[in-house]
């Protein structure tokens, strides 16, 4: 007896309904990668599977979470409360997600004057024109902290290290601040890195970072995280949400991916840092270096006190300032003579890069307390030997020049 023939569906039809794969046995070691920006949903309809915000989306994407329960459990495995997390697009979207949840019309955030340009760029051109205002105060005082607070202020904003001059922020100052004012503490600790320091064992109330950088430490993908009290992180979701600013799940898997040899990383890079902001330190065309590493930084004693340390000394974070005799133009000549370093402005990579801190915009120059000729080197993992022959022969070419 013949079988009836099964009827084929048509290429379109088979094309877009591929078999889906079954799961291997066994747990992957890897972080699988979710790529799926829709998804099929189970139980009854009607029920919360189908209908409800629970549902697995592409908003909450599982890739996307395991990357922001990762640093969750990096930044507060000693944090005196339950941490968890929320990643999205980009730092600054995180930055975003922070200011538009917590903040309102009328309200007000105190900020440093350093701040990253982004983000103040964030407060004064938009924000602002929902009527939150903002000073952005020196935080080398905190009296004069103290002193920018109104009964209007729901945010005191820090960064635990800021460019350009590596200032350190007195976290727990900040905290003693912020209780008494009834603000959130949130601080940007891209820069530290949980390798260097973690905020909320400090009183920080959420902890953001600009993904891109250390975390994912490759110069391959963007992302943003902010983790801190699961109260305050459900109701950053509702914003992420709605302003669409998620991260997508091949960016979370890269970024998670630098998560597992982050500590590895950092601490190397400090090492490297240290090694080379002492040997910059002593040539004669230089006239200042930024580096709360350097005994003689403003923020020195603080980082010994708030930073972590291992066998290899305290770190000091991986991003070195160097100023040489000669201002603006000098600082243009020392960034073009490096050979080894790449002409940058990120920070966080495996390369070294170098970038004249007044061309990263204008809060990182004079206006933010910098100096005009200051280049800023993000030390990355190469050999510390060979940083310090680059920078040497490019400063050894600057007094050359002005002979
Ligand atoms: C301290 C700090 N905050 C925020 C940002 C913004 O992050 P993104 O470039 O990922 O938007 C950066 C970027 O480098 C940063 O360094």
């Amino acid at each position: 007896m013949n079988r009836p023939a099964r009827r084929q569906r048509g290429e379109n039809t088979r094309s877009a309904h591929l078999p889906a794969p079954a799961g291997p046995p066994g747990s992957p070691l890897g972080l699988p990668v979710w790529r799926s920006s829709a998804w099929s949903r189970t139980g009854p309809p009607g029920g919360p599977e189908t209908t409800g915000e629970d549902a697995a989306d592409r908003v909450d994407n599982p890739t996307t979470a395991a990357f922001a329960a990762a640093v969750a459990s990096l930044e507060g495995a000693a944090a005196p409360e339950d941490v968890a997390g929320q990643a999205f697009a980009s730092g600054t979207a995180a930055v975003n997600a922070v200011l538009m949840t917590f903040l309102r019309s009328g309200a007000h955030v105190v900020a440093p004057v350093q701040v990253h340009d982004r983000t103040h760029s964030l407060i004064t051109n938009v924000l602002s024109r929902f009527g939150v205002s903002a000073d952005f105060v020196d935080y080398a005082d905190l009296g004069r902290v103290g002193a920018a607070v109104r009964r209007s202020t729901k945010i005191i904003y820090a960064e635990t290290l800021s460019t350009p001059s590596a200032a350190v922020a007195d976290v727990r100052g900040l905290y003693r601040i912020a209780r008494s004012a009834g603000a959130l503490l949130v601080v940007d600790s891209t820069f530290a890195t949980p390798v260097v320091c973690r905020p909320l064992e400090h009183g920080a109330d959420l902890v953001v970072h600009s993904a891109t950088t250390y975390l994912g430490g490759h110069d391959d993908c963007t992302g943003g995280v902010v983790v801190g009290r699961p109260d305050l992180i459900a109701r950053l979701r509702r914003v992420r949400v709605d302003t669409g600013a998620e991260l997508s799940p091949d960016d979370a898997f890269l970024l998670r991916r630098g998560l597992e040899t982050l500590p590895l990383r950092v601490r190397r890079m400090c090492s490297t840092a240290m090694v080379f902001a002492a040997a910059v330190a002593k040539h004669p065309a230089v006239r200042r270096v930024d580096y709360p590493g350097l005994p003689g930084h403003p923020g020195h004693r603080l980082a010994r006190h708030l930073f972590d340390s291992g066998p290899e000394g305290t770190r000091y974070g991986a991003c070195v300032t160097v100023t040489p005799h000669g201002g603006h133009d000098a600082g243009v000549r020392l960034a073009g003579a490096l050979r080894l370093v790449s002409p940058a402005s990120s920070a966080g990579g495996t390369r070294t890069k170098a970038v004249c801190t007044a061309s990263l915009g204008r809060r990182s120059g004079e206006d933010a307390g910098g100096d005009a000729g200051a280049v800023r080197f993000s030390i990355g993992l190469e050999d510390a030997e060979d940083l310090i022959v680059d920078v040497t022969r490019a400063l050894d070419s600057l007094l050359a020049s002005g002979r």
